[in-house]
């Protein structure tokens, strides 16, 4: 088989990067090492900045989420009983889209498969070869079968266990890490939001956050031992160690009810650079992860997809390289300030097993001063609903 751009990865950034270039006349096919069920079963990200709700559009295949999104204009942060709004749209015009990335996934996948886009399911053993020549080629088995795509490049969306990243030899790559000494434990319930905002929760027992996918469905964190496992927490005390950590009167308010959905994510850091070897472009987690306290993980990955998407059509329409010889450079710069916003947050709102009354104080400082500044609001709000392209 031969296509233009071999996408490796079936997830939000692989599908949207295919959708986009099929919709530029650009062919492309993607690789996924699981099922579609599989894939669109993974609950995740549910917060949009305004620059991926505009790849989606112009993608095609934002109507349902323009139809079934909310928009917030802003946020909670609570601090034991204390509570204050930083406002979004008051500090930078904009909001930010509440829209599962299930849903999102799900809509990509519908376009694709209705436009005859083509995905391959259950793969195996991919392997990329000579993407740093002329002729890069992709090979793979299906059901024991050898299968290899010729293409002119590869985008590799497949996650941070994908094979893309490990294609590029040590010699080159570099990567920078920081793990954090907790996790988090989500709960997903069909149970009305307890109020219609995110509310991101300082307390004592550690960090809350309470988010939401619809008018009746919420989702739920807090913040976990690394040692601990799902099956550890039954609902009963999720809900009630959730409501010893968020202010009494949304505790008070709090509709509980069994969980659908319950899984720990421990929280890291990590980029890798250069982004593209050769033919071969990182995109999403297969290059970057954020610890999720400032929602930029999804947000992330499209800005990736924004820059490699507009590198390929110059290159396809204008026979122009440079978008492309720039991608590494522009995707790192925007994400290691994705980064930082992440890791500040994540500093902010957490509890450490090692912190002493000195840091306390330093966190609770860092509250205070956002809670009264506006400047501090405005540097929040403006990482928050995503810097520029
Ligand atoms: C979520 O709804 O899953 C969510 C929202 C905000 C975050 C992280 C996760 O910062």
């Amino acid at each position: 088989m031969r296509t233009q751009v071999c996408i490796i990865g079936g997830g939000p950034s692989g599908l949207l990067l295919s959708q986009l270039l099929h919709r530029k006349g650009i062919d492309t096919i993607v690789l996924e090492r699981k099922t579609r069920d599989y894939v669109l079963g993974r609950i995740r990200a549910g917060i949009l900045e305004v620059g991926f709700t505009d790849l989606m559009r112009e993608a095609g295949v934002g109507a349902r989420m323009d139809a079934e999104g909310f928009k917030h204009d802003g946020t909670v942060i609570a601090y034991g009983e204390e509570e204050f709004g930083v406002s979004f749209h008051e500090h930078t015009g904009t909001d930010v889209l509440v829209y599962g990335q299930t849903e999102l996934t799900r809509d990509l996948y519908d376009a694709r498969e209705a436009e005859g886009g083509n995905l391959v399911f259950n793969v195996e053993n991919v392997k990329i070869h000579d993407a740093k020549g002329a002729a890069p080629y992709v090979t793979y088995q299906v059901d024991g079968g050898e299968h290899r795509i010729d293409c002119d490049y590869v985008a590799g969306c497949d996650g941070f266990h994908g094979v893309s990243r490990q294609t590029i030899p040590l010699t080159v790559r570099r990567e920078y890490e920081k793990l954090y000494p907790f996790g988090w434990l989500g709960v997903l319930s069909e149970t009305p939001p307890v109020h219609d905002e995110l509310i991101y929760s300082w307390s004592e027992r550690g960090f809350a956050l309470c988010s939401m996918r619809n008018a009746n469905l919420s989702r739920y964190y807090i913040q976990c031992s690394l040692s601990d496992a799902p099956q550890d927490w039954s609902d009963e005390a999720f809900w009630s160690e959730l409501k010893r950590r968020i202010p009494s009167r949304y505790a008070d308010a709090l509709v509980t009810g069994p969980s659908i959905e319950k899984s720990i994510a421990p929280l890291r850091s990590f980029v890798t650079e250069p982004m593209r070897w050769g033919r071969l472009f990182l995109c999403g987690d297969a290059a970057h992860i954020v610890p999720p306290t400032g929602a930029k993980g999804l947000n992330t990955a499209a800005s990736d997809i924004h820059y490699l998407y507009h590198g390929l059509m110059q290159f396809y329409q204008d026979g122009d390289s440079t978008g492309l010889d720039a991608y590494s450079e522009k995707a790192l710069a925007r994400v290691w300030k994705a980064e930082r916003f992440s890791w500040t947050t994540t500093n902010l709102l957490h509890r450490y097993p090692d912190q002493s009354e000195f840091d306390l104080k330093m966190q609770r400082a860092d509250i205070d001063f956002l809670r009264s500044n506006v400047a501090a609001q405005k540097v929040f709000a403006e990482n928050y609903v995503g810097l520029p392209y």
